[in-house]
């Protein structure tokens, strides 16, 4: 390997020459985002870039990358072909993306030229990868750019080694210096040439200039494709570099810079996705990463292949994330919570030192000390004042629960809001619904509902109020009174 091969994108990243020439540099590039393809091993009706990954479509991950990076959505093109509708829907409000259109799918070298009308005039250098490879990490490509503008050649590539290339265009080098010579397909390798270890990546950035003619020069492979890997070779091939490039005159000369320079990247971060097994594998190391994340921020997750944490995840220090457990969507978790085992969390907002056990949340906001659990149900619109109680087979929906109140055992709260230190005995049923519509039950605080009281909605249970057990409550009950019976009545205060 070369000494510039070796040199990795993580390390030139780190020496920059100035912030300031990389903003410049960042200002001249535009961005092509290959998502046309047809994904055919995924054996889906869904687009291959719509498949999810850590819970969002992979496209979203390689986007976020490029944002990252620098280069707004005004400059990055996406080219779109299969499911195109598809894909320009799952983007809305996501960004003022531009997308070409390739009908007819011939082709990596093909896909890119789509995007030549829209870059043609404004883009100076120009960086291809492709949707498929989420993986991607805005700092390897911050890497690649540094060393693209540095050695400015007409194309920067990245590669990777694995011990199993399998699938992957191969990165063939002159033996004796190292030199970069050309990318073959893996259905054109001869069978010692599968040996070879090194890879390319699909990320490359090219200069404009050279590249909207280069692709022209593209011949159809023995598949039948036109390659963008042909790309890389021709540029070897290249005797002079642009004339309009003073510095880069008359190639030959070692002292020059190569056309071709290529930088190395981690393999597991420009893993493509072909098939569900990769999607599966590449979901397993953006979870793994998120999960160190987190744990290098104070979390404790000892089981972290167990664990489902979303990209819009936030969880405070002294946490513990148990095993069996999801935090989907938007999240955000304070400090010193208990979260799980066999728990789901879905945009859910939990204070501090809160414990949520084997249980579902969904939509929720739970205070400060609030404890949920084993199998409860916590349904959208709900609000847990602290230290509130709710567990063992209990569900919420759409309800203000007062801090101290206690829901236990067995029991359901629709359209309800609760004041401060409400008991809600075993087996309490809000009936909320009439077949027609939905009624809202109040009930003051320090209450007591006695075990197996039906509160027929609308109605008001007033402050210190008490239900008997079965109490069937089909009118409003005074603040001070106890009910009995069905239909309740009161026996007093
Ligand atoms: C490609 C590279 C290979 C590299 C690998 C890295 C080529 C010819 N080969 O192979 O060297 O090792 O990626 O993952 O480039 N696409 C279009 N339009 C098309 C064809 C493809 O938009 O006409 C898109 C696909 O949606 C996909 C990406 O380009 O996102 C790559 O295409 P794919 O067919 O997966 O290429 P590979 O065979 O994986
Ligand atoms: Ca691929």
């Amino acid at each position: 390997m070369t000494a510039s091969a070796e040199r990795t994108a993580g390390n030139m990243a780190q020496g920059l020459d100035g912030q300031d020439d990389l903003t410049n540099n960042l200002a001249k590039l535009a961005v092509v985002v290959l998502a046309a393809g047809k994904g055919s091993r995924m054996r889906s009706q869904l687009p291959k870039v719509l498949h999810q990954v850590i819970g969002e479509p992979m496209l979203f991950h390689v986007l976020r990358q490029v944002t990252a990076l620098g280069v707004p959505p005004e400059r990055t093109v996406i080219v779109i072909g299969n499911g195109a509708e598809q894909v320009r829907e799952a983007l809305v409000g996501r960004g003022a993306y531009l997308f070409a259109e390739q009908t007819e799918q011939l082709g990596t070298a093909h896909a890119v030229q789509q995007a030549e009308h829209l870059l043609a005039v404004t883009a100076e250098h120009v960086l291809v990868l492709y949707g498929d490879g989420p993986l991607v990490r805005a700092a390897s490509l911050r890497g690649l750019t540094v060393k693209h503008f540095e050695t400015r050649p007409l194309v920067t590539l990245v590669t990777a080694t694995t011990p199993d290339p399998t699938g992957y265009g191969r990165i063939f080098r002159d033996p004796n210096s190292g030199a970069f010579h050309s990318i073959v397909e893996e259905a054109d390798l001869s069978l010692a040439q599968r040996d070879i270890k090194e890879f390319n990546a699909g990320i490359y950035i090219y200069r404009a200039k050279w590249l909207w003619p280069a692709l022209r020069r593209v011949t159809p492979s023995s598949k039948g494709e036109y390659y963008l890997t042909d790309l890389a070779q021709f540029a070897t091939q290249t005797a002079t570099l642009p004339a309009d490039d003073a510095n880069h005159k008359g190639s030959h000369d070692p002292a020059l810079p190569s056309p071709v320079e290529t930088i190395w990247m981690d393999a597991d971060d420009i893993r493509g996705i072909n098939d569900r097994a990769q999607l599966a594998e590449v979901d397993a190391i953006l979870r793994r990463r998120l999960v160190l994340q987190h744990q290098l921020n104070g979390v404790t997750i000892n089981d972290p292949a167990t664990v489902y944490i979303s990209a819009d995840t936030e969880i405070g220090p002294d946490s513990q994330i148990e095993p069996n457990t999801h935090l989907r969507g938007h999240c955000r978790i304070g400090a010193n919570c208990v979260i799980g085992p066999n728990t789901v969390l879905e945009n859910a907002i939990v204070g501090d030192n809160c414990q949520v056990i084997a249980s579902f949340v969904e939509a929720a906001t739970l205070e400060n000390r609030v404890i949920v659990g084993p199998m409860a149900h916590i349904r959208p619109g709900c609000y847990l004042e602290h230290d509130v109680q709710i567990g063992n087979f209990a569900e919420a929906n759409r309800s203000y629960i007062g801090h101290t109140s206690r829901q236990h055992h067995f029991s359901y709260l629709g359209d309800a809001t609760l004041g401060e230190d409400v008991n809600i005995g075993a087996g309490t049923i809000t009936a909320n619904y009439d077949g027609k519509n939905k009624h809202k039950t109040r009930i003051g605080p320090h209450a007591f509902i006695g075990s197996d009281t039906i509160l027929r909605a609308p109605v008001e249970i007033g402050a210190s109020a008490a239900t008997g057990a079965g109490a069937v409550v089909t009118h409003n009950v005074p603040a001070h009174t106890t009910v009995v019976g069905v239909p309740a009545r009161p026996i007093g205060k």
